[in-house]
Formats: C-alpha cells, structure tokens, sequence
C-alpha cells in the first residue's frame, strides 16, 4: 500500500532530522566545481554524491529525506550499488527536484519565473515508479527598487500551486520552495524589506495552493528565512533573525501545513545552524521548523573530497559534523 502523503510528509519532519538537499543542476553543481578547479564530470558528479550517500552515521541520525536529480535518482555508485538501495539502507526518503529552473521574466524587471511544467504529469509517474516520495519547485523572487512586481509573485505562486496538485496525484510530497532571495545583487535591502517580501509571497502561495486543491497536511513549505540581503548595512543579531522569520511564518502560514524545512540561501554553515536553533527556543509555534540545506551542509565535505576518493572518510567526517549540528538546532538544542 502506498503510504499517505501526510505520512510522508511526518516523517520528513522526524524530530531532529532534516533533508540533504543534492540536487544541485549541472549548471549549479559546474559552479561549484569549479571553485575547487574541477571538471564538471559524470564520474565526479557521481563520486561526491556516492561521498554524502555513503556518510552512513549522517544518513542514519540526521537524514530523513535527500533531494535528488533526475541523473541521480537513476545512478550507481562506483561499484554497481543503487543511490537508492543505499539510501533504503538508511531509511532516507528519495526526493527529486522536479523544477527546469529559473529563467528571465520578460520586461527589465530583473526577475525569473520557473519552468518545467511541460510533461511534468507523465514525469511524477515515473519518479513515483522509480520510489520517488517526495519533489521539490523551487521559484526565485528577487528584490530590487523595482522588484518584486505583484504579476511575477503571482506567476510564480501559480506554477507552484500547480506543481504541487500534479505532485499530490502523483502520491508525491510537494516540497513548495518560494525563495525570497537574499545573497543575489543588488541585495542592500533591509530585514524590514524581506519580512514585507516573504509574507505577501507567502500569503500570494496558499492563495494559490488553496485554489488548486493542494491538501496542506500532505506538502512541506520550504521558504527563506528572513534575513537582510548581503549587501545591506543592517546587521540584525541571530535572535532578529530568529523572531522576524517566526513572526512571518506564523502570520501566513497555516497551521495544517505539517512542517517547514529551510533553504540556507548563502548564510555560512554557522549562522545557518545557529539561526535554526534560535528559531526553534522560541514557544508554541503550530509546526515543527527543520533543514533543508544545500551549501549549508556541504560547503566543508565538498572542500575536504576536492574530487578525491581517497579523501571520502575525512569529508564524510565534515558533513556528518554539519549534519548534526543542525539535526541539534532543528531541535533547538545547538549553542555557540
Ligand atoms: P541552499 O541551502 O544552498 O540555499 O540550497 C537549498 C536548495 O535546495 C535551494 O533550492
């Protein structure tokens, strides 16, 4: 029997774990690559993923679901094994990213709007077959002196909405990502700015999903946290950060939704940890706050492999270091 997406979701949510988010785009993943002067290979692509998937302490403790691509989902470790039966080995739920990414709005507004809706129906069927039990859509809401524009935050609210409905169809967890973006230019706006941002996304989002039938107890929200852009000159403190995000999400997020996994968005290991943590000190809130990071977790593991099989152990080390430490914040036990 197929479980229930509010199963799913629950255990997503299992009280000090989160999501490993590798589902880096081959553009992405280049990136990354080439700050340590690497190729963006098959090979290597497939030996970092086999490092994380293979950090059996991390997977086991801190791990309740990975995001994956459409490559990895179907990959074999260097000698044969599935992703995915190593995954099973540790009961780590595969997600996969199901969005084509984030292309320019027309107009000079700065902004994208995410595609991938073509054929997404007959895709979910086969990432479901394939033991897929969760996906996610990222969409990009940028700010500028001129952005957002109430038509992109609604262009961009609409195509979640209908990712997440074909996804719940499907028997597939929506993971609904609208990412207010905070480390991208100009980025000078304050915390104040991105509180405002975030609630009208958010508030524009379960508008949409309301309208498209999305069953809330069956989909995960995975938002920014509120923060001031990286060019800004107003610094908040960790507990700023903490009450302002808590505030937001409380005002425009309904209590069904049950459970919010974050973004890290370009804040270092640390303050995304420690921002995590401070958020979850904070009393009665109606769902349970967790990770769902990228960088977060593997900026350190990524740097310590630097395409080397030979240095699995050691990376594996660092990202079960990250991963613990957020598996304590996401509990609200992580102190500096
Ligand atoms: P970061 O934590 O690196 O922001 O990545 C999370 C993610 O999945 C973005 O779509």
């Amino acid at each position: 029997m197929t479980k229930s997406l509010n199963a799913i979701a629950q255990k997503l949510m299992t009280p000090g774990k989160g999501i490993l988010a590798a589902d880096e785009s081959e553009n992405t993943i280049a990136k990354r690559f080439a700050k340590i002067n690497l190729p963006n290979s098959l090979d290597l692509r497939r030996d970092y993923r086999e490092m994380l998937f293979r950090s059996t302490e991390a997977m086991t403790n801190y791990i309740s679901g990975a995001i994956l691509t459409e490559e990895t989902l179907e990959q074999r470790a260097a000698d044969g094994t599935e992703f995915r039966a190593i995954m099973a080995e540790t009961d780590v739920i595969p997600g996969i990213k199901v969005d084509r990414g984030a292309f320019p709005m027309p107009g000079d507004s700065g902004e994208k709007i995410t595609e991938g809706l073509d054929g997404l129906r007959q895709r979910l069927e086969r990432y479901a077959q394939l033991g897929a039990g969760f996906a996610k859509w990222r969409a990009v809401i940028t700010i500028n002196d001129i952005a957002p524009t109430r038509n992109n935050i609604r262009a961009n609210a609409h195509a979640l909405a209908r990712y997440a409905i074909l996804c719940q169809e499907a028997g597939i967890v929506p993971v609904v990502e609208p990412e207010v973006v905070g480390d991208g230019e100009p980025g000078n706006h304050s915390l104040e700015r991105c509180a405002n941002v975030t609630g009208d996304v958010l508030e524009t989002v379960f508008k949409e999903l309301r309208l498209s039938g999305v069953d809330l107890s069956g989909m995960l929200l995975k938002p920014n946290m509120v923060l001031s852009g990286v060019n800004s000159r107003d610094r908040p403190t960790v507990e700023d950060v903490a009450r302002r995000t808590v505030q937001v999400l409380r005002e425009h997020v309904p209590a069904a939704v049950p459970g919010i996994a974050f973004l890290s968005g370009g804040q270092t290991d640390e303050e995304a940890t420690a921002h995590l943590s401070a958020m979850n000190q904070i009393d009665n809130k109606p769902w349970p706050l967790t990770f769902s990071y990228g960088r977060a977790l593997q900026n350190v593991a990524l740097r310590t492999w630097a395409g080397r099989r030979e240095n699995f152990e050691p990376a594996q080390l660092a990202f079960t270091h990250r991963a613990k430490m957020n598996a304590l914040a996401a509990l609200g036990k992580w102190r500096p």
